[in-house]
């Protein structure tokens, strides 16, 4: 093989790999998107970690205050609502304790209060009294709210249902408290 020779293969194995890298190149250079770093919408309930992978996690959801609803809450409408719970509850002066406990007077009454029911032990161990927002909490998901409480009710979703209830029941005492 004369040098003329070897310089046609020499020539013909560069221009080869030469191609070959030019293919890759513009390869890159048309398919190569960069990943924004951030995504541009949020989506609830999704946080990213930081190498931009999503992950599902718990999000603590948190409720607004009941306040500015009951200051203008009915007590008709509450009653009417009141009647998904009638089932389980008596709510009249003197009413038996049925599948739940009675609730003549249980806003500001102490959580588990009465006396001769049953009641879940995280309910009768919860310390605190039924404020305002403990039923508005209590109402919106229960099962969620008292992780153990053996009430078999799904909850109110509706801000307005919560608050017209417990209008209801804050009327159904010897000394109802004040809305505003
Ligand atoms: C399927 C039956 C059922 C329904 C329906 C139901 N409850 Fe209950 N409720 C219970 C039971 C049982 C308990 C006791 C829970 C425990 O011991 O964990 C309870 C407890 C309660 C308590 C706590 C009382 C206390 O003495 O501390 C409140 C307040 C209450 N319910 C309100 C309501 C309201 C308002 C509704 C309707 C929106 C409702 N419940 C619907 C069964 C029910």
């Amino acid at each position: 093989m004369d040098s003329f020779e070897f310089n046609k293969i020499a020539a013909a194995v560069l221009v080869t790999a030469l191609l070959f890298i030019g293919i890759k190149e513009l390869g890159n250079f048309i398919y190569h998107v960069d990943k924004p770093k951030k995504s541009a919408y949020k989506v609830e309930g999704v946080t990213e970690n930081s190498v931009g992978t999503k992950k599902e996690v718990k999000i603590e959801e948190k409720l607004a205050s009941i306040k500015p609803l009951l200051a203008s809450a009915s007590i008709d409408d509450g009653a009417k609502v009141f009647k998904k719970c009638a089932a389980c509850h008596s709510i009249d002066k003197g009413g038996a304790n049925k599948i739940g406990p009675a609730l003549w007077g249980v806003v500001n009454r102490k959580i588990g209060g009465v006396q001769g029911f049953k009641y879940s032990t995280a309910m009768a161990n919860y310390g605190k009294n039924w404020s305002f927002e403990e039923l508005n909490g209590f109402l919106h998901k229960p099962m969620k709210y008292m992780k153990g409480t053996k009430m078999g009710f799904i909850g109110l979703k509706k801000d307005k249902d919560r608050a017209n209830v417990i209008a209801y029941m804050n009327s159904k005492s010897d000394a109802p408290a004040p809305l505003k």
